[in-house]
């Protein structure tokens, strides 16, 4: 609570504390625990045929890429989304420049550089180094996973090669958040490092794309 409350005036922290209340009741009715689990790259070795087996590790990446804990940062549109249902998030706020917010409601206001737990009712405000929402051109919400990969592999919509995407899922923050997403909101399944596995062997079998 305190990174996020200390540095703020007067006017703003009245705000924001109205808000972290609104939080709480959303956030209430996530278990905490992932449902689901995710198939190692082992799971796939009976599929001989190497572009189906690369398909099916592919749809399994789409448990972690489909959930809400990474569509709510990659919406289309201008506005975040949040809690399992993805509904708008509460206050109404916009990218900005770089994905921070706009001057006035930056992310940072409320979002630090980790989760804060309420203090007097369940949940969290979640919380990473530079909480930013995810640029346009990688928009998610309303794609078929069929669409999000080959978005995903198009070069003249993302900066990252094939290479630089499995290092991104292995490794980088904002996806790790997925597995550790505060108090009373459920996880992605799986692990990031099975993730990262998962993408490296899709790469491996040649990164081909569900259909539709
Ligand atoms: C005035 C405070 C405030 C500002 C400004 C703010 N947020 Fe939030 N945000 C919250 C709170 C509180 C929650 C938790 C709500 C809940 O879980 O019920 C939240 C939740 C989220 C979630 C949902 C996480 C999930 O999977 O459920 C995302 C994504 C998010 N914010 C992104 C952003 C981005 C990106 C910005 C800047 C463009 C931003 N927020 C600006 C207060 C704020
Ligand atoms: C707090 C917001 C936030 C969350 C949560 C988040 N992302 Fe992202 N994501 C971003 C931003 C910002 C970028 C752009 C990174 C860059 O340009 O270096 C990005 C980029 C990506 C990319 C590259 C897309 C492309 O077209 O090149 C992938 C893949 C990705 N994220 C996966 C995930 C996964 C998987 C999750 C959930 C486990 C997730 N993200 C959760 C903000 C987020």
């Amino acid at each position: 609570m305190q990174h996020a409350v200390y540095s703020l005036g007067g006017a703003g922290l009245i705000a924001a504390m109205a808000f972290l209340t609104l939080g709480a009741a959303n956030v209430a009715s996530e278990n905490g625990i992932s449902n689901e689990t995710l198939k190692s790259p082992e799971a796939f070795k009976s599929i001989s045929d190497k572009s189906k087996r690369s398909v099916a590790l592919f749809n399994e990446m789409g448990k972690v890429i489909t959930h809400p804990r990474c569509m709510n940062c990659h919406p289309k549109g201008d506005s975040p989304l949040q809690g399992m249902n993805m509904q708008k998030h509460e206050p109404p706020v916009v990218r900005g420049a770089g994905g921070m917010g706009a001057p006035a409601m930056r992310c940072s206001t409320c979002h630090s550089d980790e989760n804060v737990t309420f203090m007097d009712s369940e949940g969290s405000v979640p919380g990473h180094a530079v909480w930013r929402l995810a640029p346009p051109e990688q928009a998610w919400v309303g794609k078929s996973l069929g669409e999000i990969c080959r978005q995903l592999k198009d070069q003249k919509r993302s900066h990252m090669t094939l290479a630089e995407l499995q290092k991104h899922n292995a490794t980088d923050g904002l996806v790790g958040w997925g597995w550790n997403p505060g108090e009373g909101r459920t996880p992605v399944p799986g692990s990031q490092k099975m993730f990262g596995e998962l993408t490296q062997a899709w790469i491996d079998t040649g990164a081909e794309c569900p259909g539709g």
